[in-house]
């Protein structure tokens, strides 16, 4: 299947060139209004795109307010600390995420525990995490102690993987009732909906991504959407070095972040969320011939799950085995079509090997398996 699957590729990104996994695409007003910035000078973190940027945001997912910060790794960690996790606490999450989500756990002084992901959704399983929750914690004076460590479960961050929307709701029962605080990590899923409502609005707190190799991008750029407005005005104020506002003191209540969105990002964000809906429908049409192509193949295409709406921000395959995977991966990449494997599970990384791991069969096995392919929005 290798050989017609580059030359399908190549039929719809063309011929002569290296195919990229995930490029941006500039259609719209993007230099008109990076040359506004310029002109006006306000090129840094204030300046009218964010404020206009974030209104959009907050608007288009739904949520009542967003705050822009510097990328979705800043968000995650701002958000984190909303949620006062703190050193020695533990925060519940998913093996089979980018680096960022593990690495804001990090910075908090927190450890992550790994729980198993749905085959189907990819995402964090809320089987897994009843099972887990009921068999190893228990709530002491209303926070969910672990068992084994002694330590407190204090947040737990479900990533929507590859665009999918996990089951979220079904994940923010079990963490109310366990008195866990949900933050989504929705990096790789703006323009994602589960039940009609937009992924990152289900959380307390939920996180995007606007790096340049998602959906739309600001070059750097992420926010933290939530509904809690009191949130809403600290994530502010700790993005923005915990500045307090004033004609001309300058008087920093706390130890703040520069995490703000510079204008220039902003601005580029802002022409780029006015293609958002076309990049939807064009990668959506893209997702529908993939998995025409793949129907008679020797392998799986991942669709959207049930009372899922996909960004399908990184159109997925599942193959028969590792085998058939690092064929496919080999033949692909020397013919310059960019295809790549899933991260390589956060329970192996160094710094995350001694974390405590819940049973994790379903993400060994897609680990082996699932290849990610050329996806970026096509230009007829
Ligand atoms: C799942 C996930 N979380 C967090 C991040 C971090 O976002 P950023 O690169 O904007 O810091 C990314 C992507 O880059 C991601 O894919």
């Amino acid at each position: 299947m290798y050989e017609p699957t580059i030359d399908f590729i190549r039929s719809i990104y063309g011929s002569e060139r290296v195919i990229p996994l995930h490029e941006p695409r500039f259609i719209g007003n993007e230099k008109k209004y990076l040359n506004d910035c310029i002109d006006s000078t306000f090129v840094s973190s204030t300046g009218k795109f964010v404020d206009e940027f974030e209104e959009k945001i907050a608007k288009y997912t739904g949520a009542k307010y967003a705050v822009a910060t510097s990328n979705g790794t800043s968000a995650l960690h701002i958000a984190l600390l909303l949620a006062n996790v703190a050193k020695n606490d533990e925060v519940i999450t998913q093996p089979l995420t980018f680096v960022a989500t593990c690495n804001a756990i990090s910075y908090c002084g927190a450890s992550p525990v790994f729980i198993d992901v749905d085959k189907e959704t990819m995402g964090l399983s809320p089987s897994s995490l009843k099972e887990f929750l009921k068999n190893n914690t228990e709530i002491k004076n209303n926070q969910c102690i672990n068992n084994r460590t002694g330590k407190v479960i204090k947040a737990c961050v479900p990533m929507h993987t590859f665009g999918h929307p996990c089951r979220i709701d079904e994940i923010k029962e079990i963490c109310d009732k366990y008195n866990i605080i949900l933050i989504e990590d929705a990096a790789e899923s703006l323009g994602s909906f589960y039940k009609d409502k937009h992924t990152g609005t289900f959380g307390q707190m939920g996180v995007i991504s606007f790096n340049g190799n998602k959906i739309i991008t600001g070059g750097g750029g992420g926010c933290v959407i939530t509904d809690d407005e009191i949130l809403a005005k600290r994530a502010k104020h700790l993005t923005t070095t915990a500045k307090v506002s004033h004609k001309w003191e300058f008087i920093h209540d706390m130890i703040g972040y520069n995490y703000r969105m510079p204008n220039l990002n902003a601005a580029l964000l802002v022409a780029q969320l006015e293609n958002l809906e076309s990049f939807l429908l064009n990668k959506r049409e893209l997702a529908m011939m993939y998995k025409d192509f793949f129907s008679d193949k020797a392998c799986h295409f991942v669709e959207e799950s049930l009372h899922s709406k996909s960004n399908y921000w990184l159109n997925t395959i599942i193959l028969k085995d590792k085998e058939q995977r690092d064929l496919f991966l080999e033949e692909a990449n020397s013919k310059g079509v960019m295809i790549r494997p899933v991260w390589t599970l956060m329970n192996k990384l160094t710094m995350f090997k001694h974390s405590q791991c819940d049973g994790l069969t379903n993400v060994e096995w897609l680990e082996e398996r699932v290849v990610n392919i050329p996806s970026s929005v096509v230009i007829s």
